[in-house]
């Protein structure tokens, strides 16, 4: 089985990103063969500084090691270092329709927010993201819960693709995972996690220091009532619920069961703690291998050397 992922370069990746993908990505190189490319190109369909960019995916790269991924065991590159990516978008675009694409939440939210130019690049941004699966036929896509109406758009171009000029692409299945899928944030538990659309204090970042992490999340927004239980009118509990349950490994359930008697402050007092406890190896491998730029660049080129064999195949057929 293979399995494809990618994630934008921002450098600043949060718990979101972490529960969501980052711990899907770690658990695949066990599962099939694993490809994962940091998506420097669809960074490029909002402003951005091309200096700033280059650090940022390093940046990215290094918190993706750190969090163990290991490219013995799987192939990890950069996406503009492997020109079939792009290739692939063009004629792929002669099977996606404007009006599927003038329907994505993401364009609409993000081309809503922009203020600048609302670039031609952000409105073909799935069809090259449908393009960095299709390219390596991959069969599965973890993604966190926000991905999912972009693998069901990536899943129709295939079809319409191989319906129209023979079975060439595999159609991938999307890989979300039951609980932590939709990280909110902690100051507005009714929309998520995000580097983009959330608070600064509602955003837990991979690299926050264990002060930062224990202040954020004791300042959470809770919800009127004091019981530690899920529930449609308790949005705030309910994430820090599914916050804990997927750190410690343990279902909802035992959650609210430990903690039937606890106030909020004792909740949440064992939630920044453990988390603490989960980000903390990851933050602390990273400095080391963020400080080593020549060891990065040379793991992203290996990594491109080996997608780029597999992509060309492809595109070849
Ligand atoms: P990106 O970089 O925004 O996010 C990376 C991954 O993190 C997940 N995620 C979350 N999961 C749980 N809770 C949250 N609050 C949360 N926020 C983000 C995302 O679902 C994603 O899996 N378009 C993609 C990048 C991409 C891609 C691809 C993904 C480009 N090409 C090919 C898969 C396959 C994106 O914006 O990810």
């Amino acid at each position: 089985m293979r399995i494809f992922s990618g994630i934008q370069p921002t450098g600043r990746k949060h718990l979101g990103n972490y529960i969501g993908a980052i711990t899907q990505y770690v658990a695949g190189q066990d599962r099939g063969e694993a490809i994962y490319c940091i998506v420097d190109l669809h960074a490029t369909t909002v402003p951005y500084e091309p200096a700033d960019l280059r650090e940022k995916t390093y940046d990215t790269a290094a918190i993706l090691l750190a969090a163990r991924l290991d490219p013995a065991r799987c192939i990890f590159f950069r996406q503009g270092d492997v020109p079939e990516h792009t290739e692939l978008t063009w004629l792929l675009c002669s099977v996606t329709s404007w009006g599927e694409l003038n329907r994505m939440h993401q364009f609409k939210d993000k081309a809503g927010a922009q203020r600048e130019l609302v670039s031609a690049g952000l409105f073909l941004y799935p069809v090259l993201q449908a393009a960095d699966v299709l390219a390596y036929r991959a069969d599965e896509v973890p993604v966190g819960d926000d991905q999912r109406q972009h693998i069901e758009l990536m899943r129709d171009i295939a079809g319409r693709f191989n319906a129209r000029f023979g079975d060439t692409l595999v159609v991938p299945e999307h890989r979300i995972p039951a609980v932590g899928a939709r990280i909110m944030d902690l100051q507005e538990p009714a929309r998520k996690m995000s580097t983009t659309g959330g608070s600064e204090q509602g955003t837990v970042y991979v690299l926050d220091e264990p002060k930062a992490i224990e202040k954020k999340v004791k300042s959470a927004v809770t919800d009127s009532g004091s019981e530690v239980v899920r529930g449609p009118d308790k949005p705030g509990i309910s994430n820090l619920i599914e916050i804990l349950s997927v750190v410690r490994g343990v279902p909802m359930e035992a959650i609210e069961a430990e903690f039937a008697s606890a106030r909020y402050g004792e909740f949440k007092a064992a939630v920044a703690d453990a988390i603490t406890g989960y980000l903390a190896p990851v933050r602390e491998r990273y400095a080391a291998i963020r400080a080593d730029e020549a060891a990065l660049e040379a793991t992203l080129e290996a990594g491109a050397a080996k997608a780029r064999a597999i992509a060309a195949a492809t595109l070849a057929d």
